[in-house]
């Protein structure tokens, strides 16, 4: 792997012209991916570039929008490695290792890394996770937001450590919640945030990690 050095962030004016290479993890949809893979190929300022995608699950249809934008997939199937964590995270690393990646990006997807992973990462891997952590960290965090009369709610952007959802913030961004609010009206709301915070945390951590 070409991941080295962890996450410590350096002089964050010290901009180097190189491209990030970025490694998305997805397990379903795709649409945070999709917003990765909008900016770097629309916007010749943005600092990195999606050099390949890997789901855990063989039809995620965000290994469509991969193929789409012409950038290289492959499928790692969870499924096929119950109960061998580590050979399902060895089999990955595998997978990706060709691609050089400088950051791994979780987005959408939904398996648990061990700190195998993410060592063998150098650390530099980061997820989109729906709500304004340290609140509601896990599953349904927006049926858990209404329920627990939240004013607002958001998503954030953050670097993986073995303990679920509780890396360093990169990014948070908010939006109200409103009396009528359901989960999915808000989980819309968020998700349009989702996607311009995905692209402002690599804006963020791209200089520093040359
Ligand atoms: C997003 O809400 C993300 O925050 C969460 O899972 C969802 C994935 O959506 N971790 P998508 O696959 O990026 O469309």
């Amino acid at each position: 792997m070409s991941l080295q050095n962890g996450n410590k962030m350096t002089d964050p004016n010290q901009a180097s012209h190189r491209k990030q290479r970025l490694v998305v993890l997805i397990s379903g949809r795709g649409s945070n991916l999709q917003a990765l893979l909008d900016a770097s190929q629309t916007d010749p300022s943005f600092p990195a570039t999606v050099v390949g995608v890997l789901s855990n699950v063989p039809d995620a249809y965000g290994l469509e929008r991969a193929r789409q934008a012409g950038v290289p997939t492959v499928t790692v199937e969870s499924r096929l490695y119950k109960g061998n964590r580590m050979a399902f995270e060895d089999a990955m690393l595998a997978a990706i290792a060709p691609w050089q990646p400088d950051i791994v990006c979780l987005a959408g997807f939904m398996r648990i890394l061990t700190p195998h992973f993410i060592d063998a990462c150098g650390g530099r891997v980061i997820n989109i996770h729906p709500s304004l952590l340290p609140k509601h960290k896990g599953v349904d965090t927006h049926a858990r937001a209404i329920e627990a009369g939240d004013a607002e709610a958001g998503c954030t952007v953050h670097w993986v450590v073995p303990e679920m959802d509780s890396g360093e913030i990169i990014v948070q961004r908010r939006v109200p919640i409103f009396a009528d609010d359901t989960a999915d009206s808000l989980a819309a709301r968020v998700l349009v945030e989702e996607h311009k915070a995905y692209p402002e945390a690599i804006r963020k951590i791209a200089g520093a990690l040359n």
